[in-house]
């Protein structure tokens, strides 16, 4: 297969995030299938991206299913770039943190990521070539406060980036993370609803509390993360294995 008409997977494509790296991707002139639960926010993208004359297919899949993951990469035929994007974010202090909010996190931002990547790299090996990018976050590399079953989950998510790496070192496959601070998403709206509702600020206070957070001072737009997804999965980015891109202004998460 021509570089060309490569054929990519986003998991999470029809979110903030999924949806702007669907859209660089397929503008590149990749073929994209987009996963996701909601059939109706996929139809409506694959629609959208349609209407652009963009190659966008849709498939609903929950990605903690491993049987549903199997069965789904076996109707792709020849993937060769993955983007494991899906994810979910919900804070608690860690007593209020319960088990299932601990074990969804796990599942839905490093187990969904593991078992897409487990599922597609044997045929990118096969052919010695592919591309797989972990959509990770600054929670990756450090702690904060109310955050220890997402932050544990993106730890994850990027040790398993770090770990692909190391296995396909050498061959024509890569594996990388791309990890942004706050990001202008539907999560991020959530975030900030929350914030708000649990200290009775208003909305905008509460979105400048996150964006003091980063030292870049402002939210992320998702075109930003998708133009550095669209590096790490193109052919001139062999070179570049086991790496996180951190996106924050300033470098402090490592
Ligand atoms: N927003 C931020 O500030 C930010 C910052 C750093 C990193 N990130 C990461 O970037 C990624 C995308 O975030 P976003 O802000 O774009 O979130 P979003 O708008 O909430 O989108 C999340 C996407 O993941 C999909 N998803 C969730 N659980 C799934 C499951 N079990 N199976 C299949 N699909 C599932 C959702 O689709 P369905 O609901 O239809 O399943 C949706 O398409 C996440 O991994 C997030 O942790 C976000």
């Amino acid at each position: 297969m021509a570089d060309s008409e490569r054929r990519v997977v986003v998991s999470g494509g029809s979110g903030g995030i999924g949806r702007a790296i669907v859209f660089a991707l397929a503008g590149e002139g990749d073929e994209v299938f987009a996963l996701g639960r909601d059939s109706g926010r996929l139809a409506a993208l694959e629609r959208r991206a349609r209407a652009h004359g963009l190659r966008v297919t849709s498939r609903v899949c929950d990605l903690t299913d491993e049987a549903a993951v199997d069965s789904l990469v076996e109707s792709l035929g020849e993937v060769s770039v993955l983007v494991n994007n899906a994810g979910m974010a919900q804070s608690a202090p860690l007593r209020r943190t319960c088990l299932e909010l601990w074990e969804t996190h796990l599942r839905t931002n490093a187990t969904s990521a593991f078992l897409l990547t487990r599922a597609l790299l044997p045929g990118m090996l096969e052919r010695d070539d592919g591309r797989v990018v972990f959509v990770a976050s600054t929670a990756a590399h450090t702690g904060s406060r109310y955050t220890a079953a997402y932050t544990a989950s993106k730890h994850a998510m990027l040790g398993l980036a770090r770990a692909v790496a190391a296995e396909v070192a050498g061959t024509g496959v890569t594996s990388n993370a791309v990890c942004p601070s706050f990001v202008r998403t539907p999560m991020t709206e959530g975030s900030v609803a929350r914030i708000a509702e649990r200290t009775g600020r208003g909305r905008q206070e509460a979105e400048e509390a996150l964006v003091k957070a980063s030292p870049l001072g402002r939210l992320i737009e998702p075109e930003e993360v998708a133009a550095a997804v669209t590096y790490l999965a193109s052919p001139l980015a062999r070179g570049v294995n086991g790496q996180s891109l951190t996106i924050d202004g300033g470098g402090v998460h490592r």
